[in-house]
Formats: C-alpha cells, sequence, structure tokens
C-alpha cells in the first residue's frame, strides 16, 4: 500500500515521513557542529557543502511530502476531543510552514553573495540576486531562530505521539510506522 487510506498512511508518506525527521536531526547536530569550528579546521568548508546539499535535497523532499499530501487521501484523525484534533492539524501545518522557512532561509544565506549551491558536486542551484541589505546576517539569525524554534515543535510533536501510543493507546503512531491496511 503505496498511497494512504482513509484509515493509515501509504508507505510513501511513512517513508519520506521518516527520512525527512532523521535528515532534519541530523541537520540540527550537524549546524550545531558547524558553527563551532573556525576557518582553519579541516571540516569547515565540508561541513558547510554537506548542510548546503543536504538542504537542498531536503526542499525536493518537502516540496514531495506536500505534493503528495495534496494528491490522496489523509487518515481520518482517531476519535478524541475535537481541540486536540485540530490542535494535530494546526501542528502538522506549522511542522511544514517552520521547514519550509527554514530551507528557504537556508538557501538565502549560502545564496546573499550570489554564488550558486554546489549539490554534492552534481548540479548547481543558481542564486538570486540579494533581497535585503546584510541578507547573509540577518537571514543568519532568523535560520537560526527558525532551526531552535522547529526542534522545540519537533518535541511537542514527539510528546503527543507518545501521549496517544502510551495513554490513548490507538493507532496514531502506529499507522505512521507502517500501513494498516486498506478502508477508503
Ligand atoms: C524532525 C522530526 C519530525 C518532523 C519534521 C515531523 C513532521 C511531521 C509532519 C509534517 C507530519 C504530518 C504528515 C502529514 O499528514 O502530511 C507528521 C506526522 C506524524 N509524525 Fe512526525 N515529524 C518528526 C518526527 C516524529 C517523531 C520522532 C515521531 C514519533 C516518534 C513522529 C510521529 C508522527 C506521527 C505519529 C504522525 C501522524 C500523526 C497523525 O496521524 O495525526 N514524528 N510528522
Amino acid at each position: 500500500m503505496l498511497k494512504n487510506s482513509t484509515k493509515s498512511y501509504g508507505w510513501a508518506t511513512i517513508c519520506m515521513h521518516w527520512l525527512q525527521a532523521v535528515t532534519i536531526l541530523f541537520m540540527f547536530g550537524l549546524g550545531l557542529y558547524m558553527v563551532d569550528l573556525t576557518y582553519y579546521d579541516p571540516w569547515y568548508r565540508g561541513s558547510l557543502e554537506l548542510h548546503k546539499s543536504i538542504g537542498i535535497m531536503l526542499m525536493v523532499l518537502w516540496a514531495a511530502m506536500l505534493l503528495w499530501r495534496f494528491a490522496n487521501t489523509n487518515p481520518k484523525p482517531e476519535p478524541g476531543p475535537a481541540w486536540e484534533q485540530l490542535a494535530a492539524k494546526a501542528m502538522h501545518w506549522v511542522l511544514y510552514l517552520t521547514i519550509g522557512s527554514l530551507l528557504i532561509s537556508g538557501y538565502l544565506i549560502s545564496t546573499a553573495d550570489g554564488r550558486s549551491i554546489a549539490v554534492f558536486d552534481l548540479f548547481q542551484v543558481p542564486a538570486l540576486p540579494a533581497l535585503i541589505e546584510n541578507q547573509e546576517t540577518v537571514v543568519g539569525e532568523i535560520h537560526e531562530i527558525l532551526a531552535w524554534s522547529l526542534i522545540g515543535l519537533v518535541i511537542l510533536h514527539f510528546a503527543a505521539a507518545m501521549k496517544h501510543h502510551f495513554l490513548n493507546k490507538d493507532n496514531v503512531l502506529r499507522r505512521m510506522i507502517r500501513p494498516l491496511g486498506q478502508s477508503r
């Protein structure tokens, strides 16, 4: 079952979700590690190039997840109070929005000096003309705030998943681990 059903996520969403989750956590760790390196550290350039390349790949994954989301059914919320269902929906959209803004801000920092981004030496993503003065510094601050906000949201999101699984004992987490069968 590749596509979602009204009961469960399908393999496409499940694989993209966990790939995105692991990559974002890795990128956060890499970002924290990078900012402590000095110019003379052998990994200074390499870690930055890796961060930028993965960032562009994440943009593709983010867009694919959104397109896939609009292209097929989504599982109905598990029984629960209306406010909780609304909060879960809002959280998913805030996650998408924060990830998108984080990725765009990363692109704007990297291309502020007019240089394109080399993605794993495979292809180049061209730069746009600078949009604001001091773009690298201003957007750099925004990028950092967004990264920490995303981690805060992910902690809340993780706590909600644990609550569903261990307290409510419903299928919310199970259906994001493997498809739970067809029901349209
Ligand atoms: C960086 C880490 C993560 C990000 C960015 C993320 C993002 C998202 C997004 C955007 C959705 C909505 C999918 C959709 O319907 O289109 C989602 C759903 C979900 N996530 Fe995550 N997630 C992350 C980590 C985790 C972790 C660690 C867990 C649990 C251990 C988890 C459990 C779930 C579950 C159970 C759903 C489905 C919720 C439902 O059916 O209402 N996620 N996640």
